[in-house]
C-alpha cells in the first residue's frame, strides 16, 4: 500500500501520521512546497520519498503520484484542489481524497456558497450582495447603513475580512466611508491576480456568537463529522491583536464543546450534509473528501454557516487526528469506493488542545518571521505529554530547519477535560525556540478556565435569543426599523 499526501503545514503532518497509523502500513508519498522535517521522517521510516514544487500544478502532482505508483493521493490543503488537482488525478485513473474542482468552489466561492444556500433554502444562510464591480458595491454602500462583513468573495488564504458594525446612527457616514474605502481595498489587492471567480465583493450581514468547526468526511452520500473543535484566531491573548491562521485550538471530551449543546452538533452535522447534497446537484460532481463548516452559534439561527473549508482546519485537524482510533486508510478506502456508511468514525473520548508558536513579527511581518532556526526537543515536550506537528518549517540539506514565515510548530496534549490538556501543552511551550536568539509567542489562555468561561457566557447569551426566536416563528428572520415605516420583518 502506498499514499501520497500533498500539503506541508501542521495539519498534513497529522493527516500523515494517522495513514502511518494504519494496520496496512503504507508507504508514504508526500508532494510538498517547503520540506515539512515531521513529514519526511514519516516517509522515510515507511520506506516512502517526497518531492518538493508547485502542489498547485496538476501535472506536477499526477506525474509524481505515477512515479511513485501510489494506491491514492490525499490532498490536504485548499489551493491545489482550486487548481483542479483531484480532477487531474482521478482523469489519471488514481483515487483522490479530496473534493474536485467544481464541487471545491463551496470554499473557493464565498458567494457561490451562499447563493447555493439560498436556493437550496438551507437553515444558517446569511443575507449577503455579491458584486463584480467596485463601483457597485459602493453605491450599494452609500445607500444602505447596516452592520456588515465585507469579504473577498473568493478564499484567499485568511486575508481581507472586515466586520463593521453600524449602529449609531451619528457615525453612519464615517462607517459608510470606511466601507468604501475597504470595497476598494478587496477588489484592488485582495482579489488582485485571481481569475478564477467572476465576483469580486462580498457583503454579508453581520451575526455575533461563539464560533466552532465541524469537520467532516464525505463520500458524497454519507457525512461522518469529527468531533467539534474551536480555533482561536486572534494573535494574542483574551481575542485581541491581528487574525492569524490560528493561535490554538480546543476540543471537549466526546464529541461536543463546552458550550455547544448536542441538539446544536446536530444541526450543524444537517447543515453541513444538506449543503454536501446541494454541491452535487448544482455541480453534479459527488463531494468526496474532507468537508469543514466554520460555524457560528448567533442569535438568527442558532448553527450558521460563516465559511466552508473543503479541507480539514489548520490547527483544527491537530486536535481530531492524534486521537482518531479507525483506521484512516480503510476510512480513504470507503470514501473512493463511496461505502462509507460501513465504516466507523471513532475517537478517544479525550480533551484535546492545540497551541501555536510563531516566530515573533506574524502575521503582520512575515518577512521578519522567517529564515530564523528552529530548536525542538521533541523527547522533552514528549516527556511533558505532548507531541510536536511541525508547520511552516523548511528542512535544509544540512539538517537545519528554518522558520517559512507562519506558526512553526503546533503543540498537541490531551488530558480528562479541556484545562487539563491545555495545562500540559503549556508545559511543552519552552521546549521550542529559536537559534538565533529570535522571539517566538504563542497564547497561554488557550485552554484556560477563564477563556472556556467566556465562551459558554456567550453562547448562553446567543442560545437565549435564538431560542426564544425560534419560539416565535422568527428563526432566519431579520427584524428592522425603518424610519416612518416602522418595524419591518425581512423573510430568509
Ligand atoms: N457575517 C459575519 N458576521 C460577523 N463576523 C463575521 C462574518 N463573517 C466573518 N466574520 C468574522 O471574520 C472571520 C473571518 O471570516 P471568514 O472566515 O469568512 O474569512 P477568511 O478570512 O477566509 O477566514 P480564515 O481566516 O478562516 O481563512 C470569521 O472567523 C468571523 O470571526
Ligand atoms: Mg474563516
Amino acid at each position: 500500500m502506498k499514499v501520497m499526501l500533498v500539503g506541508e503545514a501542521a495539519r498534513e503532518h497529522a493527516i500523515a501520521e494517522a495513514v502511518c497509523r494504519s494496520r496496512f502500513e503504507p508507504k508514504l508519498y508526500a508532494a510538498m512546497k517547503l520540506r515539512n522535517p515531521g513529514i519526511i521522517s514519516l516517509c522515510k521510516r515507511t520506506g516512502g520519498e517526497y518531492v518538493t514544487g508547485k502542489t498547485t500544478d496538476p501535472s506536477f502532482i499526477v506525474e509524481s503520484a505515477e512515479r511513485f505508483h501510489v494506491d491514492f493521493v490525499f490532498v490536504g490543503p485548499e489551493e491545489p484542489l482550486f487548481h483542479g488537482i483531484a480532477d487531474a488525478l482521478e482523469e489519471a485513473g488514481i483515487p483522490c481524497i479530496g473534493a474536485r474542482r467544481a464541487p471545491a468552489e463551496l470554499e473557493m466561492s464565498k458567494a457561490f456558497m451562499r447563493r447555493l444556500m439560498w436556493k437550496h433554502g438551507i437553515p444558517g444562510r446569511l443575507r449577503f450582495k455579491a458584486f463584480r464591480e467596485v463601483e457597485d458595491a459602493v453605491a450599494y454602500i452609500r445607500e444602505y447603513a447596516e452592520s456588515v462583513a465585507l469579504k473577498p468573495a473568493r478564499q484567499v488564504g485568511g486575508k481581507g475580512v472586515k466586520v463593521i458594525a453600524d449602529l449609531q446612527a451619528y457615525l453612519s457616514r464615517e462607517k459608510a466611508h470606511v466601507k468604501e474605502q475597504h470595497a476598494k481595498i478587496i477588489s484592488e489587492e485582495h482579489m488582485k491576480g485571481y481569475t478564477d471567480i467572476e465576483d469580486r465583493i462580498l457583503i454579508e450581514e453581520k451575526v455575533e456568537g461563539p464560533e466552532y468547526t465541524l469537520q467532516a468526511f464525505t463520500d458524497g452520500r454519507t457525512v461522518k463529522p469529527f468531533p467539534l473543535v474551536q480555533d482561536n484566531k486572534n494573535a494574542f491573548e483574551m481575542d485581541i491583536g491581528p487574525e492569524t491562521g490560528g493561535m490554538g485550538s480546543i476540543a471537549g471530551r466526546g464529541m461536543l464543546l463546552p458550550f455547544i449543546t448536542m441538539q446544536e452538533y446536530r444541526r450543524s452535522t444537517e447543515i453541513v450534509k444538506a449543503c454536501v447534497r446541494a454541491v452535487e446537484a448544482e455541480t453534479g460532481y459527488k463531494y468526496k473528501g474532507v468537508v469543514s463548516g466554520q460555524m457560528m452559534l448567533t442569535a438568527a439561527w442558532g448553527p450558521t454557516i460563516i465559511e466552508f473549508y473543503c479541507r480539514f482546519g489548520d490547527p483544527e485537524a491537530v486536535n481530531v487526528l492524534p486521537i482518531l482510533k479507525s483506521d484512516m486508510v480503510e476510512l480513504c478506502q470507503a470514501i473512493i469506493d463511496e461505502r462509507l456508511n460501513k465504516v466507523k468514525l471513532e475517537f478517544e473520548d479525550i480533551a484535546t488542545v492545540v497551541k501555536g508558536i510563531a516566530p515573533k513579527g506574524y502575521p503582520d511581518r512575515r518577512d521578519l518571521a522567517k529564515g530564523h532556526p528552529v530548536v525542538v526537543d521533541e523527547e522533552a515536550v514528549k516527556r511533558k505529554g505532548g507531541r510536536v506537528y511541525y508547520a511552516s518549517t523548511d528542512l535544509q540539506p544540512d539538517g537545519t530547519i528554518l522558520t517559512g514565515g507562519s506558526r512553526l510548530v503546533e503543540i498537541f496534549a490531551k488530558g480528562k477535560s479541556i484545562p487539563e490538556a491545555g495545562r500540559k501543552a503549556e508545559a511543552c511551550i519552552p521546549f521550542v525556540s529559536l537559534a538565533d536568539g529570535w522571539g517566538v509567542f504563542y497564547r497561554s489562555d488557550i485552554g484556560s478556565e477563564i477563556l472556556l468561561k467566556r465562551r459558554i457566557e456567550q453562547a448562553e447569551l446567543v442560545r437565549g435569543v435564538y431560542k426564544y426566536r425560534f419560539r416565535k416563528g422568527l428563526v432566519g428572520k431579520t427584524i428592522e426599523w425603518i424610519p416612518g415605516r416602522g418595524k419591518i420583518v425581512l423573510e430568509a
